[in-house]
């Protein structure tokens, strides 16, 4: 397991810098101690700066369990690292769903972004692989793992400061909106 480091942490606002060379072995160490830390701590993303390194690299994965319900197309997405990724977004279309991070423990906001993008990077053989997501978590978290590589977390897109907070507080203020009027008879 590698430590986490967390917001307040100066690595995590620095742009990470490019990877030389996406097959070097000591990159294959740290992508797989990343994916056990990751997947350890319950996560679904981690970026290299999460765990102190500056570097252009992330993992992530759309579990089964985590799909939401109401993206019917959404398909589980093993755990894929990428090396150097890009991000296009495709369309003008936004959705805002809440997110958490690893490094802000606790804590969820509500943050706009982009429903289809288009996204590429190298594998640990120095592949490129090439991918469309569109909508729910798959689109979301390369979107916020690729943020970390900008030095850019989610409380800095906000979309309703409102909607930051600890997850259980911010869950149930969403849940309570969603609850129909009651009407009086
Ligand atoms: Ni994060």
């Amino acid at each position: 397991m590698l430590k986490i480091v967390r917001m307040g942490n100066p690595v995590l606002l620095k742009r990470a810098e490019p990877v030389a060379d996406a097959r070097a072995p000591e990159l294959r160490g740290l992508a797989a101690d990343m994916i056990e830390t990751m997947i350890e701590a319950g996560g679904v993303g981690l970026a290299a700066p999460q765990v102190g390194r500056s570097l252009r690299l992330f993992v992530f994965r759309v579990p089964e369990d985590r799909l939401d319900p109401a993206e019917v197309e959404e398909r589980p997405v093993p755990v894929t690292v990428l090396v150097n990724p890009e991000v296009e977004a495709l369309g003008d279309e936004t959705e805002v769903a809440v997110e958490g991070c690893l490094s802000i423990p606790g804590l969820v906001g509500a943050v706009e972004r982009p429903v289809h993008i288009r996204y590429r990077g190298l594998t640990l053989d120095g592949e490129w692989i090439e991918r469309e997501a569109r909508g729910g978590l798959h689109a979301r978290v390369v979107q916020h793992e690729y943020d970390h590589l900008e030095g850019v977390l989610f409380p800095m897109r906000l979309s309703d400061a409102a909607l930051f907070g600890f997850r259980e507080e911010i869950e149930a203020a969403i849940a309570a909106a969603r609850q129909p009027e009651e009407t009086c008879a």
